[in-house]
């Protein structure tokens, strides 16, 4: 295999750069996403998607970024190019959704900002928080102080007046960035020692100080207690699976960027699996703080006769940190400062993952076109600080939800994932990327990894695809359009931003810089030799593949997709994905190259069994609807977990606290080593 020797700049230390990493993966998504989401879908059911979906596609996805960025040691449409030129666009649309997030993710940096001066002032002054306040008049205070005092909040889609005093903040939340990142990866991986270890301290001290709160149990009910027949919707599903991509910053090219900067002879497996362990340790403690806070406060504010629940001061969406946030936060002795240091760590947990799509965003276009850093930082900042102006106004908060759930929804991030594992899977050698990692990891990938690149990771993403769209568009209440032919504007503006930001990643790869010749060091020279039993196993694979497509779709324009016929395409297209992977495994090396029709058999087969999936999943939610009425009108939350509860947590104590332990162990004991490892079957 081919192997860049160069070395480009690096990190320094190895802790550096796993630093980063978890910087950039934990972030405002951990505690301000994460727990409003598994409230909102399910409470402890929906740790079942979010395990499944962090575990065997993120960490595999990861050690795909990490691996592709170390290797070609480019930002990640270069990198995408350097394995295959046709496929620099990949790249590209990872990097542009990134942008999307820089437009809106500093705002909410900016709410932090203002929050935190709000905590500074009150301390100066001596004067209670201005949202203080107990019991049911608290929660009031709190809602009203966010939405209408601070935000002057718009429900409806208008944007509304501009509001300065938020711009101001947003201002200062940009200037931050760009000092972090203005000297360049160096002093990114200085920075880090400290916006990393500090937000996971405060975070220790807040769950101890909730969980010793009297009440704290009633708010773990909610947070734990599973609501089963969440499962059966697919909304749940997807946002466990974009939470998971946004948590851990996958397919936006921010980790290919960062693994890009490592040395040469880093780990790749090891550091990939303690990042995502870490990534998740944080979510699910933060939910542990904030849930156990909440289910101390509303005891309080019961003793003092309140009839308030946790229920009522839990908002579900953007609000939840800066309304239930601020209102646990106001009831404790000492108020001011607990405020202050919970909001100067929500900046320090921000900070490091804004720079790192910054930083992504920024390395993508000096790496493309050779232009100076210097240049194309101040210059990147502004348009970001400019396009994010729309979420400064009285209905920011609106577009801000909706934008957010548009790219780390189906529709954006989780879909890029899946062409992501597709081309490379099906257009590009993964074993070479397999190899690269093992080389020089603290334990081996086995080869079920290429198979999970290549079949598993897109058969699950594109069957969420297939039954979020069809979920979409059979919505009742219209999805772009109401039932009564009105444009719903959000929507419509979430899919154009999604729609088009593959044709920007087009012409971007398109895009000729005569100053800058990049070469191609992956591609393979070879074209199309391959044996007759190949090219006869491939054709075959190819036919199968296709007769499935043509019966899925002619079952579907029939509305008949159920029954034998669903299972026999079903069957046909999974042997059409096996035997163009066997293919692939077997006739893809160094000299020879398998014909294409198995590449497209793969990709064809690979959206037939994805369908087949789908439509079982659709009927199977359908005839489970019913039922979820009853167990939501069941489930009424006590002060006692139920024994599922203690399961989940125990579960999850074991994989995070197992899973960080043998990581640890792997790496101390394959230390100044340079023996080969064993390979993980
Ligand atoms: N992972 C970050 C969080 O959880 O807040 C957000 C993020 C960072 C998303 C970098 C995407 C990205 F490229």
């Amino acid at each position: 295999m081919e192997l860049l020797e160069e070395q480009r700049e690096t990190w320094g230390t190895r802790g550096g750069f796993v630093l980063a990493a978890v910087g950039s993966a934990v972030g405002l998504g951990n505690l301000w996403g994460f727990p409003y989401k598994l409230y909102s879908y399910g409470g402890g059911a929906f740790l079942i998607p979010y395990i499944i979906a962090m575990f065997c596609i993120g960490v595999p996805m990861l050690i795909l970024e990490f691996s592709l960025g170390h290797f070609t040691q480019r930002a990640a449409p270069n990198a995408f190019a350097r394995c295959n030129k046709k496929l620099e666009f990949v790249g590209w649309w990872g990097v542009i959704l990134g942008f999307v997030i820089i437009t809106y993710y500093p705002t909410i940096l900016a709410y932090c900002l203002s929050f935190m001066w709000y905590s500074i002032e009150s301390i100066v002054r001596d004067t209670p928080l201005p949202w203080a306040g107990e019991g049911v008049e608290g929660v009031e205070n709190a809602k009203n102080f966010f939405y209408d005092t601070y935000l002057g909040y718009h429900k409806d889609s208008a944007l509304g007046g501009f509001q300065w005093h938020i711009f101001g903040m947003l201002l200062g939340a940009w200037v931050l960035m760009y000092f972090c990142i203005f000297r360049g990866v160096k002093l990114v991986g200085k920075i880090v020692w400290i916006t990393v270890p500090l937000p996971f301290l405060v975070l220790v001290v807040l769950t101890v100080r909730g969980l010793t709160l009297p009440g704290s149990m009633e708010g773990l009910v909610y947070y734990l207690d599973p609501t089963w027949s969440e499962l059966a919707k697919p909304t749940t599903w997807r946002f466990a699976f974009g939470q998971v991509f946004f948590s851990l910053s996958l397919a936006f090219g921010v980790m290919v960027t960062y693994a890009s900067f490592l040395h040469r002879k880093s780990d790749i497996n090891n550091n990939a699996s303690i990042i995502a362990l870490s990534d998740f340790a944080t979510s699910f403690i933060g939910g542990l703080a904030i849930f156990a806070t909440l289910g101390g406060m509303a005891y309080a504010s019961q003793q003092a006769g309140s009839s308030i629940g946790v229920g009522d001061v839990v908002a579900k969406g953007p609000g939840l940190a800066f309304v239930a946030f601020p209102y646990a936060l106001a009831q404790l002795p000492g108020a001011a400062w607990w405020s202050l240091i919970f909001f100067f760590m929500l900046i320090t947990l921000g900070i490091d993952s804004a720079f790192s799509i910054t930083e992504s965003v920024l390395a993508g276009i000096v790496d493309k076109t050779g232009w100076k850093r210097g240049i194309v930082l101040p210059v990147m900042s502004l348009v970001g600080l400019g396009s994010g102006l729309v979420f400064v106004t009285q209905g920011g908060l609106n577009w801000l939800g909706t934008v957010d759930d548009f790219i780390n929804g189906t529709w954006g991030i989780a879909f890029l994932g899946l062409l992501e594992c597709v081309v490379l899977g099906w257009f590009y050698r993964v074993e070479n990327l397999r190899q690269h990692a093992n080389e020089r990891s603290d334990w081996r990938l086995g080869k079920w990894w290429n198979f999970s690149i290549r079949v598993f990771i897109p058969v699950v993403l594109g069957t969420l695809f297939i039954w979020s769209l069809f979920d979409d568009f059979s919505n009742a209440d219209g999805f772009i359009r109401t039932p009564e032919g009105e444009w719903i504007l959000p929507n419509c503006v979430g899919l154009m931003i999604v729609g088009i930001a593959p044709v920007i990643a087009i012409f971007m790869s398109l895009m000729k810089n005569p100053n800058r010749q990049d070469s191609i060091v992956c591609e393979k020279t070879v074209s199309d030799k391959c044996t007759t039993q190949g090219r006869s196993a491939s054709g075959v694979a190819f036919a199968v593949s296709v007769v499935s497509g043509v019966m899925i779709v002619w079952l579907a324009a029939a509305g008949m997709l159920e029954g034998l016929l669903l299972y026999a395409a079903f069957a046909l297209g999974m042997s059409g994905l096996l035997v163009s992977n066997y293919v692939l495994n077997r006739y893809d090396h160094e000299l020879v190259t398998p014909s294409k029709l198995a590449r497209c058999a793969g990709i064809i087969a690979t959206a037939d069994v994805s369908a087949c999936i789908a439509a079982v999943l659709i009927r199977l939610a359908d005839s489970s609807a019913g039922a979820g009425v009853e167990e939501a009108a069941k489930s009424i939350p006590a002060d006692k977990l139920g024994a599922v509860s203690y399961v989940i947590l125990g579960v999850v104590t074991l994989v995070v606290f197992g899973g960080l332990g043998w990581c640890f162990y792997r790496a101390i004991a394959a230390f100044g080593s340079d023996e080969p490892v064993e390979e993980m079957k």
